[in-house]
C-alpha cells in the first residue's frame, strides 16, 4: 500500500474479529519498525510491553474501562515512557556516538564533536531527564531565564514539560506502529480511555513510568467495529500557509 492508502486504510478499529489472529512475531516486527521512529535527543525513554496471552485480557479489559477495543482485541501493546532509563540511554548513546564519530569524521575534527558529545549526553541530557519533586525543574527554569535573556534557548525544562517531552517522542513510535500494522494487514485502537495506576500494578511497573497509550491490536471484522464516517474538521482551520 502506498502511504496515502495506508492512512485512509487505517482507522480506529473498536471491535475485532475473533475468527483471525495475528502471529505475534509480526506484531513484534512492526515493533521493531516502531524503534524507527524519531525521539527527542534519540533518547529512546520508551518501552513497549507486548502482551500475547489472552490471560491479560480480563484485567487489562478492567483497567481499560471495560472498553470493547480492549476486550475483542487479541494481543495489546502497552507503551511505556522510561523516563528512569535516562542515566543508561544517556551513557549508551555517548558510546555509540564517540565511536560513530570515529568511524565517520575526519581525525582532525573528532577530538571537537567528541568533547561536544561528552557535554551533551555526559552532563546536559542527565541534568534535563533528572526528576527530584519538582525542584530540579525550577532549578532548570531558572537556568533559562537567566540564559534566555542572552540568547535563544529551550525554555520547556520543567519537569512537568520533560515528561511531556518523553510521551511525545513515545507517542510517534505508537503512531509508526500503528501503520506498520496497517500495513500488513492488520488493525488497532489506540487507548488513553485506562487507569494508569491499575495498568501500573498490573504490569508490575515502577514508580516514574508513565503509561502512554495501550494498543489494542486485531483484525477488524468488516465494519463492525468502525464507527461510521471519518471525521475530520476543514483543513482551512488546521492549515496555515505564510
Ligand atoms: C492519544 C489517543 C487516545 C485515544 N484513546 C481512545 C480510547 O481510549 N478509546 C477509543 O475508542 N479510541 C481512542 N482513540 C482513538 C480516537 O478516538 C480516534 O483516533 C479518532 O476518533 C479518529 O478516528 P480514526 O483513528 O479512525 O481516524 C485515541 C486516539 C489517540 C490518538
Amino acid at each position: 500500500m502506498k502511504l496515502q492508502n495506508l492512512l485512509e486504510h487505517r482507522r480506529s478499529v473498536r471491535l475485532f474479529s475473533d475468527k483471525k489472529s495475528i502471529p505475534p512475531d509480526d506484531i513484534e516486527d512492526c515493533l521493531r519498525q516502531a524503534t524507527l521512529a524519531p525521539t527527542s535527543s534519540n533518547m529512546q525513554l520508551w518501552q513497549f510491553i507486548h502482551l500475547v496471552d489472552s490471560s491479560w485480557r480480563d484485567g487489562l479489559t478492567k483497567a481499560c474501562l471495560g472498553q470493547k477495543a480492549a476486550s475483542t482485541a487479541t494481543q495489546w501493546v502497552v507503551f511505556v515512557t522510561r523516563q528512569d532509563f535516562f542515566q543508561s540511554r544517556a551513557k549508551f548513546l555517548l558510546n555509540f556516538e564517540i565511536l560513530n564519530i570515529k568511524r565517520n569524521n575526519l581525525k582532525d575534527k573528532q577530538t571537537k564533536r567528541i568533547a561536544h558529545r561528552k557535554v551533551y549526553y555526559g552532563k546536559l541530557m542527565p541534568l534535563l531527564y533528572a526528576r527530584f519533586f519538582r525542584l530540579l525543574g525550577i532549578m532548570r527554569k531558572l537556568i533559562v531565564l537567566i540564559m534566555g535573556i542572552f540568547r535563544p534557548v529551550v525554555r520547556e525544562v520543567s519537569e512537568t514539560e520533560i515528561r511531556t517531552v518523553v510521551h511525545k517522542s513515545c507517542a510517534l513510535a505508537a503512531q509508526t506502529f500503528m501503520l506498520a500494522m496497517a500495513e500488513k494487514g492488520y488493525d488497532t485502537c489506540p487507548m488513553e480511555g485506562f487507569d494508569s495506576k491499575m495498568v501500573k500494578k498490573l504490569l508490575h511497573l515502577p514508580r516514574g513510568t508513565g503509561i502512554n497509550m495501550i494498543i489494542s491490536c486485531g483484525i477488524r471484522d468488516g465494519n463492525k467495529g468502525i464507527w461510521g464516517d471519518r471525521c475530520r474538521v476543514p483543513f482551512e482551520e488546521v492549515y496555515k500557509r505564510r
